[in-house]
Parts: structure tokens; C-alpha cells; sequence
């Protein structure tokens, strides 16, 4: 018998799901906000859809529900298929199913209205942090107990980064999260000052690094290969990027506070480690592009290694220029601005939000017992519609954050401000509307996924024995 049968594929298809569904709902916040940045009117003066309360809720949205989903989803269908054995636990796999939907749908309410720490990415209150903290010691045993007792003498690479991101995102989250509850919805963080900063901003760096770097790399070592049909193309560059990069992060986290009371030293020390940074991502990204070679042919038909590869590029692309925008003199003149936003959606959509697409595409057909989606046209028009998305959208960005960022530092020959502030805010709305455009377009795209994942488990099943892919090493 097929020792797939033997695996939970139950929580990965319940996690696909979920990362479809908030996916839709997470996008769909950020083309409001998007909107309401060019007509603030659409807050309709109802504080629990002003602008400040929503846009945290599409930041936990798309990072939380939507990115750390997909990412439950692969790492366990990868852990299972790489150790061939089933997971550790499905009583706790089972929990951090449930136990992560509670922290969401507790995020969906609190947000709105206005119950936060303040802290950005680590907003929500501490009685949800410690429901986060409990549901992440439970995913480690799963994901740690499965790889203790794998069938195979080896651990894949996939399983390092997702491993890194699991134990990273631990320290992170109890270290960042620790306060003083005065209430039961308010608490006050342990940190002050400028400590309280750097403590943040070295959390919210390697969130970056750990939650958007780390686990979608391990989404690239396992699924593109199996979807090229291409062995890793050098699995030594694999495992020397993977730890280059682990160490490094960890130390870039001070380039979000340059020009502030942190010291000037350690401010230094963050652009130069965000300079090195730029080798180990530039590794992962040569090393995956290269796992294709002599499988290039395959791009113009398969619109799964589309998604793969364009992520590949965007990922390329945004770890180029986040070392750029690290250099203080650079940053003096990106930060606060629209620039900054541009960086973060090249990455968000173009890399997380492609190789999240791709790897649910390629693991979807396989749980509901078919050879493939119900339809790949409308995988290919989800493509091309995500692709325009984004490129309208960051283009947009660059070229409304690059000319705040001058607008704000001309003067006149007398030394005075040449152009007052509402001046931007007004030159920038065109942009602004290019921006909504171009989320639309995206969140098009993410309702097309929608569409075909449903239509995709409605079908009826074939036997999982004629899957090919299924029955192959891992
Ligand atoms: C339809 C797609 C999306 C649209 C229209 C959209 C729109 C927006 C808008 C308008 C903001 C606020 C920018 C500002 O404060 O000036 C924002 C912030 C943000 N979004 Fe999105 N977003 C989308 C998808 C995503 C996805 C998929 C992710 C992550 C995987 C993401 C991550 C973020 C982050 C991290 C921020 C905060 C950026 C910062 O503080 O600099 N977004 N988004
Ligand atoms: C070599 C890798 C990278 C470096 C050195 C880097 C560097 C930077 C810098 C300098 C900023 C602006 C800080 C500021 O002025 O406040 C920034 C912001 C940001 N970057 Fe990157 N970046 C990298 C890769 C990425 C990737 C792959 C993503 C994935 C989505 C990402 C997500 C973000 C986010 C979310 C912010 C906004 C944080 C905030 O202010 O809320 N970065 N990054």
C-alpha cells in the first residue's frame, strides 16, 4: 500500500484552506486601506474602520493568518513526505489548527477595536501572546518529533530553514512579547526607551528574516525541484547560505532606526551586516533560479514554476535593494516613505505571496486525490493578473516614496522649506490610485485561487495510488 495513505494530510489541507481564505480576507483589507489612503472618506467615520486600526489588521492578516498558514501547511506536508513518517502528534497538529485560528479570529476582533501593544507586528494583547507562544510550543513538537523519528537517515535542507523559522520565531516572540499586564486587555512592554526600540526593531527584522526569508526558503528547496523534476543544484551552497544567513540577521535589526538616540555604532553595525546580508540571500535565490537549469523550456507551459521562479526574482530583487535602503544615507532619505512601502509589497507580493501561491497550487491537487488543479488556465490568468498586480503597485510606490523623500529635503536659497508638507500628500495621489489598482488586480488573482481550490476538492477523487508524485522518494 501507498505509505501516503499513512501520512496527515488532514491539517495540511486544513491549513491550505486557511491560507487561501484569510489570503482573500487579508488582501482585501489592504486594498481598503490602499483606498482609503487616496480617499480617506472611506472610513465612513466609524472608528473600527479608520485607517489605524485596519491597517494592523492587514499587516496580522497577511502575515499571521495568510503567510504563517501557508507555511504550517507546507512545512508539514515537507516534514512528513522528507522523513517519510507520519507527524509526530495529530491530537497536537489538531491543536495548532484550532489554537492558530483562535489567535486570528481574536486578532480580527481586537484590532478593530483599537486593543493593542503598540508594537508593530507584535501587536496583540498579551493574553493572545501567550496563546501564540502556547500553539508554537506545540507546532515545535510536532515538527521536531516528526523529524526525530524520520525514516531517513538524512534532514533534508527544507526542513533546516523551516526548522530555523520555527525555533526564531520562539526566541522572538517570548523575548519581544514580554510585559506587564495592567488590565485585561492592556499591558506595558518590560523595555523602555530606546531599549525598547532596538529589542523591536531586532524582533521585527527577523521576522522578516525568519518568518518572510527563512520559511518560504524552505518552500523553495523542497518545491521547485519536485516541480522542475530537477535535483537542488548544489546542495553544499544550500546549507553554507542557510547558515551565513541564520547568522546574519540577527544583527541588521538596527538599519529600521537609523538617525535616532540608538548609538551611531550600533546603527553602523546594522547597515554593515545588512550589506553582508545581501550574499547569503543572493545564494538561496542563484541556487533555486539554477535548480532549473536545463528545465528553463518548462516556463512556458507550467504556470506552477512560473509563480516559483518570478518569486525567485522578486525575492532577488527585494534583498538587493533592502541592503541599498540600509545605507544611512540612502535611508535618510527613504524612510518615511512610500519607498519603504514599495520594498515591503516587492516582497510580500512578489516573494511570499508567489511561492506561497505556487507550493499550495502544487500540494492542492495531491490532497483532494487528483493529478492537478481543476483548471491550470485560470492558475496561468491568476499569474499574469498577480504579476501586473504588483508591478503596478511597487512601481507606484518607488516613484511616490522617491520623490516625498526629495519633496520633503528641498530648500530654498533662503534656507526655507520649498514645498510644505500637504504639497506630497497631494502630488502623491495619482500614485495612490495606481496602488489600488494594482491590489485589485492581486486580490483578482487570489480569488481565482479561491475559486479553483474550491472546484479542485469538490471534484471527485481518483485512487491516490496513480499519483506519480505521490509514490516517488519523497
Ligand atoms: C492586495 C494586496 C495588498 C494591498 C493592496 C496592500 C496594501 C497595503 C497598504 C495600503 C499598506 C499601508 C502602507 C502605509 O502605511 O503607507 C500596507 C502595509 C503593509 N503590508 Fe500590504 N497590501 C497587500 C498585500 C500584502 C501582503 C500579501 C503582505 C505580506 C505577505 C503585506 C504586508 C504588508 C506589511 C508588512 C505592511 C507594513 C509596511 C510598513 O510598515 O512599512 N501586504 N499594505
Ligand atoms: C537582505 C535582505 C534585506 C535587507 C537588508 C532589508 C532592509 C530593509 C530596510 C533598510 C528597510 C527600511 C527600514 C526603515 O527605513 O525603516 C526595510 C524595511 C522592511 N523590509 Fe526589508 N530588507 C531585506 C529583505 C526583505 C524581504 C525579503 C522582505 C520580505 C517581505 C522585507 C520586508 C520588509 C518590511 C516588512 C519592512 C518594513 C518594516 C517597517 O517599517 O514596518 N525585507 N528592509
Amino acid at each position: 500500500m501507498d505509505q501516503a495513505l499513512n501520512y496527515n494530510y488532514k491539517i495540511v489541507k486544513q491549513f491550505a484552506i486557511a491560507t487561501v481564505v484569510w489570503g482573500v480576507i487579508g488582501m482585501l483589507v489592504g486594498v481598503i486601506i490602499a483606498a482609503q489612503l487616496a480617499w480617506p472618506a472611506l472610513n465612513l467615520d466609524i472608528p473600527w474602520l479608520t485607517y489605524g486600526r485596519l491597517r494592523p489588521l492587514h499587516t496580522n492578516a497577511v502575515i499571521f493568518a495568510f503567510g504563517i498558514s501557508g507555511l504550517f501547511a507546507t512545512s508539514y506536508y515537507v516534514v512528513q513526505r522528507t522523513c517519510q513518517v507520519r507527524l509526530f502528534s495529530d491530537k497536537l497538529a489538531a491543536f495548532t489548527f484550532w489554537g492558530w485560528q483562535a489567535v486570528i479570529l481574536s486578532a480580527v476582533v481586537t484590532l478593530p477595536l483599537g486593543l493593542t501593544r503598540g508594537k508593530e507586528y507584535a501587536e496583540l494583547e498579551w493574553p493572545i501572546s501567550i496563546l501564540i507562544a502556547v500553539v508554537w510550543i506545540a507546532y515545535a513538537i510536532v515538527f521536531f518529533g516528526t523529524l526525530i523519528k524520520r525514516k531517513v537517515p538524512h534532514i533534508y535542507v527544507a526542513n533546516w530553514f523551516f526548522g530555523a523559522y520555527i525555533i526564531a520565531v520562539t526566541i522572538l516572540h517570548v523575548v519581544n512579547g514580554a510585559s506587564i499586564p495592567v488590565s485585561a486587555f492592556k499591558s506595558y512592554s518590560v523595555y523602555a526607551g530606546v531599549q525598547d526600540a532596538m529589542i523591536q526593531w531586532w524582533y521585527g527584522h527577523n521576522a522578516v528574516g525568519f518568518i518572510l526569508t527563512a520559511g518560504y526558503l524552505g518552500m523553495v528547496y523542497y518545491f521547485i525541484p519536485k516541480q522542475a523534476g530537477r535535483p537542488v543544484f548544489s546542495y553544499r551552497l544550500s546549507i553554507v547560505h542557510f547558515w551565513a544567513l541564520i547568522f546574519t540577521y540577527m544583527w541588521a535589526g538596527p538599519h529600521h532606526l537609523h538617525y535616532t538616540a540608538l548609538p551611531d555604532w550600533t546603527q553602523s553595525l546594522g547597515m554593515v551586516f545588512s550589506l553582508v546580508l545581501l550574499a547569503p540571500s543572493w545564494g538561496g535565490m542563484i541556487n533555486g533560479m539554477m535548480t532549473l537549469s536545463g528545465a528553463w523550456h518548462k516556463l512556458r507551459t507550467d504556470p506552477l514554476l512560473k509563480f516559483m521562479i518570478v518569486s525567485l526574482s522578486f525575492y532577488g530583487m527585494s534583498t538587493f535593494e533592502g541592503p541599498m535602503m540600509a545605507i544611512k544615507t540612502v535611508n535618510s532619505l527613504s524612510h518615511y516613505t512610500d519607498w519603504t512601502v514599495a520594498h515591503v509589497h516587492a516582497g510580500a507580493l512578489g516573494w511570499v505571496g508567489f511561492i506561497t501561491m505556487g507550493s499550495i497550487y502544487y500540494i492542492l491537487p495531491r490532497l483532494a486525490g487528483q493529478t492537478k488543479m481543476w483548471s491550470t488556465r485560470l492558475i496561468d490568468l491568476h499569474f499574469w493578473v498577480a504579476t501586473i498586480g504588483v508591478v503596478l503597485y511597487i512601481s507606484a510606490m518607488w516613484i511616490a516614496g522617491v520623490m516625498q523623500g526629495l519633496m520633503w529635503r528641498a530648500v530654498n536659497p533662503d534656507g526655507t522649506l520649498t514645498y510644505t508638507f500637504v504639497e506630497s500628500v497631494k502630488a502623491t495621489f495619482p500614485y495612490y490610485v495606481v496602488r489600488v489598482t494594482g491590489g485589485a488586480l492581486y486580490l483578482t488573482g487570489m480569488l481565482l485561487m479561491a475559486y479553483n481550490t474550491f472546484m479542485t476538492l469538490r471534484g471527485r477523487a481518483t485512487t491516490v495510488a496513480r499519483i506519480p508524485a505521490l509514490t516517488a522518494a519523497h
